[in-house]
């Protein structure tokens, strides 16, 4: 399974080098120079666990989450308060867990961050179904929350009864969304679930855009191998004429493809935290991109609070990227947004794409996996088709790995993918 991304890591990179994850950090994070930084915290709390699930998440407890969110406030001051200016940051999500859960002190965090920071692309945050109320909407919104995003995986009472999800009402989800408006609502799918089909999926989404979404995320089941879902994932070719169905189905409604599994369907509504050239990450598992470097806290919760509460970085691992490492990072993140501009690549490496991955690019056009408009090389369906064949490889390969270490070890010495 390794493989093909190891072959393909060592190729693009030209280097046998594997990513080398250590555990040491800067004691200061050097973010000040980076350009569009994104922001994102992570509250891990949840009110039931959901077996299918990777994510860092532990069974909310109200004086433990407000413990946690008092280290967070610790935290983005321990990072930030290094520089004096203000710097801009292009956005800051929310995610989890069920960041919902503390929508009390939501607002006290957005605060903490605005001391450091200018936000100007809005605040994003997640909630589960049952979150969907007025109330929780209106002190979001007072909060400054700008976009929401919905877990919703299906409508579907089979699939919900498959995932180990309750049913829910769209009726009352679709009354707060009408009392409470956001710039962005988006929700979020699983699909290539056993027995789906592509009826299932367009009703799927034809419901979301009814009730009050503008934005959807349609995300492929993976079978992460720690988490002991029961969950039997779908074969390849029916996964993949299920994928070009619901894509057909995106174009034909003329919903904007946003990135290899979000579509929306108004201009403007977007909802991605992953697709920032740098970004900043509060809370255990976050993850930091800068130019030089990724770093990973800790996935458990207590020991964040205990690094915390001692003034210290809750930095679990560090990469230090080679810059090959790091275009092959930089373009993969890119390329999920269906396209790659050669400007904003040499912006950032000071280098013309062509020089570097010439070939590649090449390659890429004659195999029908992009067509070049203007300079900017756009993803075609069967281009997506494989990007989504090979992020499934890459997240089994190193999300899975790494992951499935981090949830055992809080600290462990080093992870070689
Ligand atoms: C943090 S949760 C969303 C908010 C809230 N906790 C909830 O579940 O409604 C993030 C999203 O990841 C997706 N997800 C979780 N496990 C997945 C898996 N094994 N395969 C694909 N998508 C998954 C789900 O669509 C889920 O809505
Ligand atoms: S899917 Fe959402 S509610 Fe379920 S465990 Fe994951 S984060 Fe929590």
């Amino acid at each position: 399974m390794s493989c093909l991304t190891t072959l393909t890591r060592a190729f693009l990179t030209r280097s046998l080098r594997p990513f080398r994850f250590l555990n040491e950090y800067d004691e200061a994070i050097p973010f000040a120079e980076s350009r569009r930084l994104g922001l994102y915290v992570h509250i891990p709390f949840c009110r039931q666990l959901c077996s299918f699930c990777p994510y860092c998440k532990e069974l909310y407890d109200e004086a433990l989450c407000d413990a946690y969110i008092d280290c967070l406030l610790r935290e983005i001051h321990l990072v930030c308060g290094q520089t004096q200016e203000k710097k801009q940051a292009t956005s800051l999500y929310f995610g989890g867990g069920t960041p919902a859960l503390a929508v009390q002190r939501i607002g006290e965090i957005v605060s903490a961050l605005q001391e450091h920071f200018i936000i100007t692309e809005g605040i994003g945050l997640e909630l589960h179904p049952d979150n969907v109320n007025v109330e929780t909407l209106s002190a979001l919104r007072e909060a400054g929350v700008t976009k929401i995003s919905i877990g919703i995986q299906s409508f579907g009472d089979k699939f919900l009864g498959i995932l180990g999800r309750k049913r829910f009402d769209p009726e009352r989800l679709s009354a707060a969304l009408r009392a409470v408006p956001f710039e962005t609502v988006s929700m979020d799918f699983i699909f290539a679930l056993p027995g789906q089909t592509a009826e299932d999926l367009k009703a799927d989404i034809a419901t979301a855009f009814s009730i009050g979404a503008n934005h959807v995320a349609i995300y492929p089941f993976i079978d992460f191998a720690f988490t002991g879902s029961t969950v039997k994932p779908m074969g390849k070719q029916e996964k993949r004429r299920l994928l070009d169905d619901i894509t057909r189905y995106c174009v034909s409604m003329e919903y904007r493809r946003e990135s290899i599994w979000t579509f929306s369907a108004t201009p403007g509504a977007c909802y991605s935290s992953m697709t920032r050239e740098n970004f900043l990450g509060f809370g255990c598992s976050a993850t930091t991109l800068l130019k030089n470097q990724f770093k990973v806290n800790t996935f458990s919760v207590a020991e964040y609070r205990r690094r915390i509460e001692s003034d210290t970085l809750p930095t679990s691992l560090t990469l230090r990227f080679t810059t090959r490492q790091r275009m092959l990072y930089y373009l993969f993140w890119t390329a999920y947004g269906t396209e790659v501009d050669p400007k904003g690549f040499e912006e950032f490496f000071g280098v013309p794409l062509n020089k570097v991955y010439g070939f590649e690019f090449w390659l890429a056009k004659r195999l029908g996996f992009a067509t070049e408009e203007h300079g900017i090389f756009r993803m075609t369906l069967k281009g997506a088709f494989y990007y989504h064949y090979y992020e499934n490889y890459y997240t089994l390969a190193y999300i899975d790995k790494m992951w499935g270490i981090l949830r055992r070890e809080a600290f462990p010495k080093e992870i070689v993918l």
